[in-house]
């Protein structure tokens, strides 16, 4: 089969790691076309992909106006930029990736699934936890635990990824971005629902920002960490995150979102001008640092989910409690202990990459990339999970659980 051909709309951070991918995976995939208003960003992305003039566009509308030159378009842009694009592509017969969340309002994900619908195009979001090696083995094992009764499921996002991405960074705002729950939990709520396989029906949820606030500021502290005398004893300092990250040699995520101009130099700028070196305590964010929801699914399954700021970096950590056995899950190792023989089974996975998204979700990334160019290259949408109907069901659960949230109540989904 030839390689699929590929145009990618968003040449940021993901855009380029599905990218990269590509590019190691040539018999799979070919990129032909960028899309990014970020002249440096798309002039290093045509160099490193060998694209000429011809094949570079200073915005998405100019890409899907001008005659098709890709079989599939990655759209890899902001949040707030998902529906236009997504449906203006596939109206123009490009099967689509699109990165998650599939929109930021309900109607937006139904505009897009109506459009999948109206088309016929391969869809797929970017539900990357589906595809890992993980998942697969936890599926797997699944049977062996007879019914799952419930499931228990941590989300540690991780201190400085938190200061990162949902404090300094671009997911700090509803309004700029979305509640934390459909930027991070999506995620969750969706992997969720693949695993228990079937929907959620009834949820509450409680969470709110208590940490990351101007009243936490200590007395003193000044409002960037470069100029701050408490920043070594602070657990959140910019200048540990990134400027000793950078001094040490590691310009990997995050340093390398930070700035283009990685050396340390550059860094120590970035933090002295830009969003990434502000005092935690004194930055415009308003997202939730710790949040849980409990739910019920069709079935009668429970399922208690906690989200927090507040831990190390590492793996999702889960319990499925079933009425043969239970699995304990801790993001490479999986523990079967059977009822019936009272008997604990080891199981492990091989990681590929790390559970953060500059190291490949454990594996999605990549587990997509194959099952979407699969998908396309054969015409048949029934080999990529995370469709578009899959999609609209988590995110329908997504908003209500968010809707519980806001209000205190329980909220029944249908
Ligand atoms: N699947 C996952 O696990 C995962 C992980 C991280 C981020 N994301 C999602 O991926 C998306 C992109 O995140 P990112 O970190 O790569 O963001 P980014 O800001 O690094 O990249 C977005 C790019 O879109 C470009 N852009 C803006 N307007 C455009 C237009 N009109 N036409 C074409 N390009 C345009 C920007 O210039 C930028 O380069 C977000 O929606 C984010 O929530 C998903």
């Amino acid at each position: 089969m030839d390689p699929v051909t590929v145009a990618i709309v968003g040449a940021g951070d993901r855009g380029s790691t599905y990218a990269a991918w590509c590019l190691q995976n040539p018999e799979l995939a070919r990129v032909v076309a960028v899309a990014d208003p970020w002249l440096e960003r798309s002039d290093a992305f045509a160099e490193l992909h060998g694209l000429d003039e011809r094949q570079v566009f200073a915005d998405w509308r100019h890409l899907v106006a001008a005659p098709k030159v890709a079989d599939a378009v990655l759209i890899c842009t902001r949040d707030h930029d998902h529906v236009e694009p997504a449906v203006a592509f596939l109206e123009a017969g490009y099967d689509v990736l699109l990165e998650k969340p599939m929109a930021t309002t309900l109607e937006g994900c139904q505009r897009v699934a109506d459009a999948v619908g109206r088309t016929g195009q391969v869809f797929a979001l970017c539900h990357v936890l589906r595809f890992t090696p993980y998942t697969r083995l936890i599926k797997s094992l699944l049977p062996c635990i007879g019914e799952v009764m419930s499931i228990q499921h941590l989300e540690p996002v991780g201190w400085y990824h938190f200061a990162h991405s949902f404090v300094r960074g671009n997911w700090r705002r509803e309004d700029e971005s979305s509640s934390m729950l459909l930027a991070k939990s999506c995620h969750d709520i969706d992997w969720l629902i693949d695993i228990v396989g079937a929907p959620i029906r009834a949820a509450a949820s409680f969470g709110q920002l208590s940490h990351f606030t101007a009243g936490n500021k200590p007395v003193g502290a000044a409002d960037r960490c470069l100029d701050c005398h408490l920043e070594r004893s602070c657990a959140y300092s910019a200048t540990k995150i990134y400027l000793d990250r950078a001094a040490a040699g590691d310009v990997g995520w995050p340093v390398k979102i930070i700035t283009s101009d990685r050396s340390p130099e550059g860094v120590r700028k970035a933090l002295a001008t830009g969003p990434y070196g502000r005092c935690v305590y004194g930055c415009d964010n308003d997202v939730v640092d710790h949040q849980v929801v409990s739910m019920q699914f069709e079935g009668g399954a429970t399922g208690a989910f906690t989200m927090s700021a507040f831990t190390e970096l590492t793996s999702r950590k889960t319990r499925i409690f079933g009425s043969q056995g239970r699995l304990e899950c801790n993001g490479s190792q999986v523990d079967l202990l059977d009822f019936s023989t009272g008997e604990h089974t080891g199981h492990e996975v091989l990681q590929d990459g790390t559970a953060d998204a500059g190291g490949g979700h454990d594996g999605g990334d990549a587990g997509l990339m194959e099952a979407f160019f699969a998908a396309v290259g054969k015409g048949d949408q029934s080999l990529v999970s995370s469709d578009a109907e899959a999609s609209l069901a988590s995110y329908r659960a997504v908003f209500s659980i968010e809707q519980a949230r806001r209000s205190g109540l329980l909220v029944t989904i249908d």
